[in-house]
């Protein structure tokens, strides 16, 4: 029986994921690494540090900077991705999720925020969504980025309730990947061929209802 919903955040949440793509290019395309659809995708969920890894990868330059220059980059990014988010509001919220929200609250689930993100407190607040995840991960208390489970096993955890009770929902490929294998539920939100894996797909939030959900597990 499921008793509660881990919710990734930029994507799923927030319209953010855009926010953080355009940051991203910008430094990739300073350090003279090829922008790409399947590069955005990559680096959807993952933290901040593995995105830059994951950049300098594709460029074929891993080794060319020092760790206090990758860091110098990693800041930029985020100096970017922050004056992005300046003038966000709730507008940013995707279609259908405060409703959503508000659903499930009435219906007594439990929910919790598994984001990699380091600004997800930010993100939530200017969206005016904080009261509902007074269960948050630390990003900074994780050993392993998604893939890995760490984090919606954690989502679970903090519920006090077993990963078969709950329902882990993300726009990423690797997002997916981690709610499999803590063995939660996964919904995946977004383009269905690159999020093959999830148990339940849709193809954007206003489809994230709680009658869907259950009409896709019947
Ligand atoms: C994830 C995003 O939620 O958070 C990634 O999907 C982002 O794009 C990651 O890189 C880390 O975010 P931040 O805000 O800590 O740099
Ligand atoms: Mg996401």
């Amino acid at each position: 029986q499921i008793k509660g919903f881990v919710f990734d955040l930029d994507g799923v949440i927030a319209d953010t994921s855009v926010y953080h793509a355009k940051a991203w290019r910008q430094l990739a395309e300073k350090l003279g690494v090829n922008w790409s659809s399947e590069l955005a995708d990559g680096l959807k969920g993952i933290s901040r540090m593995d995105s830059l890894n994951l950049i300098l990868k594709t460029g074929e330059i891993e080794n060319k900077y020092s760790e206090e220059e990758k860091e110098t980059f990693a800041a930029e990014k985020n100096t970017n991705y922050l004056n992005l988010l300046k003038n966000m509001d709730e507008t940013a919220i995707l279609p259908g999720i405060a409703d959503f929200l508000r659903d499930l609250q009435e219906h007594d689930y439990k929910l919790s925020l598994a984001s990699a993100s380091k600004n997800s407190p930010l993100v939530l607040k200017q969206l005016g969504l904080s009261m509902y995840f007074k269960n948050k991960i630390d990003p900074t208390t994780l050993k392993y980025g998604k893939p890995d489970p760490e984090i919606f096993a954690r989502g679970a955890e903090v519920l006090n309730l077993k990963p078969e009770e709950c329902v882990g929902i993300e726009d990423a490929k690797a997002g997916v990947q981690s709610i499999n294998g803590a063995g939660e539920l996964s919904i995946g939100i977004g383009d269905k061929n690159i999020l093959s894996e999830a148990d339940i797909n849709f193809a954007d939030t206003s489809e994230l209802t709680l009658e869907n959900i259950k009409k896709a597990l019947d």
